[in-house]
């Protein structure tokens, strides 16, 4: 049976891959150092054969690269403003992190490494819906260093034939995104604050948008990537997104219904970094392995909402920490 390795298997993304390979009952490996990622993401991946390192640690990632077949590599520090406040630890973690599992990859003849990028190497260019032929334009160190690891993965394809295969992700929510830091991604922060009835603050007019993308049609992605015949997808890069975009404006009006909240919004000054608007052609990964989204936004937000609700219940009661 073939082996595959997740990395930031306990981060929101990794740990979503991690467990719908186990539930197709396959074997899989995870890694991830704890540096953003939650041991409580861990719970119910028992089947997982779990690796605490870093991704810069040369010795543990060949060992955690031995025998895969494929890799899902979603190690990094996931933020914008956390980029802003410190750019060499994200370029640490998303560059040199992302060499160091090329190399490991390529020497243990792994087939074929799945690459998180982002939808954040676009900028600010004007034209909607951003396509995979647009010349990048990144404004964050964050998305300079997701913009780095794509350009690695087609370098690690060229040179050594090593099968690389980036999807650009668009916003991902749903359950198990961490909600309680200020790095945090924005719904799972306003799910959050309106469940426990406090005030969720928008910075800017809320006229900014997003193609906010519910996490299994993220995983759907990944795993049709890590199907799909060489020659369609190898050295190649992929939005993956739904195609429509919500303004926060319109997010919070849905949450609102969700969760209930009835209070006020507050408004800031517009956060250093951040994008106007954003939304994805989807027409590429649709034409090459055939991606189509699986669940739309507001079905995402009352799934993600209940998960808050239920599972989360104790971070929801201990709200108003670190944020
Ligand atoms: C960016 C990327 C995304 C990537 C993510 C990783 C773009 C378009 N998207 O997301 O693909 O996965 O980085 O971090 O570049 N906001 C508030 N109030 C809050 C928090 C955020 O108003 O309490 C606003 C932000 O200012 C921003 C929007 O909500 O305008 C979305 O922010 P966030 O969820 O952090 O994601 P992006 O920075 O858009």
């Amino acid at each position: 049976m073939d082996t595959y390795l997740v990395t930031g298997a306990a981060g929101f993304i990794g740990r979503s891959i991690a467990s719908e390979l186990l539930a197709r009952g396959k074997r899989v490996r995870g890694i991830d150092n704890f540096s953003t990622g939650k041991r409580e993401n861990l719970r119910g991946l028992e089947a997982l054969d779990f690796i605490e390192a870093d991704i810069n640690d040369a010795t543990a990632v060949a060992e955690a690269c031995r025998g895969v077949e494929c890799i899902f590599h979603e190690a990094a520090i996931p933020s914008v403003p956390r980029s802003v406040e410190d750019p060499v630890t994200s370029n640490h973690a998303g560059v040199s992190g992302t060499v160091q599992l090329l190399v490991a990859a390529r020497n243990a003849k792994v087939r074929r490494v799945v690459y998180a990028g982002s939808s954040s190497v676009y900028g600010n260019t004007p034209t909607l819906p951003k396509s995979e032929d647009m010349l990048p334009s990144p404004i964050s160190p964050y998305a300079v260093a997701k913009l780095a690891g794509e350009l690695y993965m087609q370098s690690f394809t060229r040179v050594y034939g090593l099968e690389t295969v980036t999807l650009r992700y668009f916003n991902v929510f749903g359950p198990c995104q961490d909600p309680t830091s200020h790095y945090s991604g924005v719904l799972a922060i306003f799910a959050l604050k309106m469940l426990a009835a406090e005030t969720p603050t928008i910075y800017g007019d809320g006229e900014q948008s997003r193609d906010f993308t519910f996490i299994q049609n993220v995983v759907h992605g990944n795993l049709l990537a890590s199907e799909a015949p060489a020659e369609r997808v190898s050295g190649k890069v992929f939005n993956v997104a739904t195609g429509t975009r919500i303004t926060l404006n319109q997010a919070v009006e849905i949450l609102r219904k969700a969760t209930g909240y009835s209070g006020e919004v507050r408004y800031a000054p517009e956060r250093g970094g951040d994008v106007k608007h954003s939304l994805a052609d989807i027409g590429l990964a649709k034409q090459c392995f055939g991606y189509e989204p699986l669940v739309q936004f507001s079905e995402g937000v009352e799934r993600t909402v209940d998960w808050y609700r239920t599972v989360a219940k104790p971070v929801i009661a201990g709200a108003g920490g670190e944020r």
